[in-house]
């Protein structure tokens, strides 16, 4: 059978690769599409037909990773994306597009099938807790390489105590890589944030590995060892690549 062809719909660009699901490589040059600025079902249907065209015809199964909450296909969630995606079954919106089946998934979960199953946390039992870091936060809770999907722990509220300015802070507004983008912060101010975070992730996970993913894990050495916590905590090695592998491994299981 052909190959799976795994899509990640992102806050900047729609990408698209058939992957090689012994080694986890993608199979042909990813392609690239902006997203719309109006990031509709419709807007961004039309884009992941072109992107599967851009590929040779098959029927093998497609797999997209979204930046929501997806529960059995349908969006439950849109932060970073437009709001008429909340209630549509994008399995069947995409699959009725394309002609294939689709698996529909959130983006960081398939970036923690990903990690688990190839990268950074290849062969660690327990509990692995894969972040990223971008446009939002995006979580995925791995236990001995079982995911529990729809882990929204960048909207996570974090108490930061008395006579703390605020004193409560969105985990996401505060600590995701477009927070330091927007208030120009350092890598060492944007370390002591992510440091509050991951130990609030500590004290209600107990997690025995952090991942740390997103487009910003590519600059790992220049914060990474900055962030103060118990658990060990290592840089996502697949990167970019991560919600694409992720998405088509999840569509070729489903
Ligand atoms: C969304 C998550 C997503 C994350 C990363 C958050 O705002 O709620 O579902 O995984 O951003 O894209």
């Amino acid at each position: 059978m052909d190959l799976p062809l795994g899509i990640d719909f992102g806050g900047s660009g729609i990408k698209a690769a058939p992957v090689d699901l012994d080694s986890g490589e993608f199979a042909a040059e990813r392609v690239r599409i902006p997203t719309p600025e109006a990031s509709t079902p419709q807007n961004v249907t039309a884009v992941l037909e072109e992107l599967a065209e851009s590929f040779p015809a098959s029927d093998a199964p497609v797999g997209v990773a979204v930046p929501g909450i997806v529960r059995h296909g349908v969006i439950g969630s849109a932060a970073n994306i437009d709001q008429s995606w909340i209630g549509t079954d994008a399995a069947a919106v995409f699959g009725d597009a394309l002609g294939r089946p689709v698996h529909v998934l959130n983006d960081a979960d398939a970036a923690g099938l990903a990690e688990v199953r190839y990268g950074a946390a290849k062969g660690h039992d327990g509990v692995v807790l894969v972040t990223t870091l971008g446009t939002g936060i995006g979580a995925a809770i791995v236990h001995d390489g079982v995911l529990v999907p729809n882990a929204e722990l960048g909207h996570l509220w974090i108490d930061l105590g008395e006579g703390s300015e605020p004193r409560a802070v969105h985990a996401e507004s505060w600590t995701a890589n477009s927070a330091r983008e927007r208030e120009d912060l350092s890598w060492g101010d944007w370390a002591e944030r992510l440091t509050v975070f991951y130990r609030t992730l500590e004290r209600l996970f107990s997690p025995d590995l952090f991942v740390v993913g997103g487009g910003v894990s590519k600059k790992a050495d220049k914060f990474l060892s900055l962030i103060d916590v118990e658990t060990p905590l290592v840089p996502a090695t697949l990167r970019n690549s991560a919600g694409i592998v992720g998405a088509a491994l999840a569509a070729s299981r489903a």
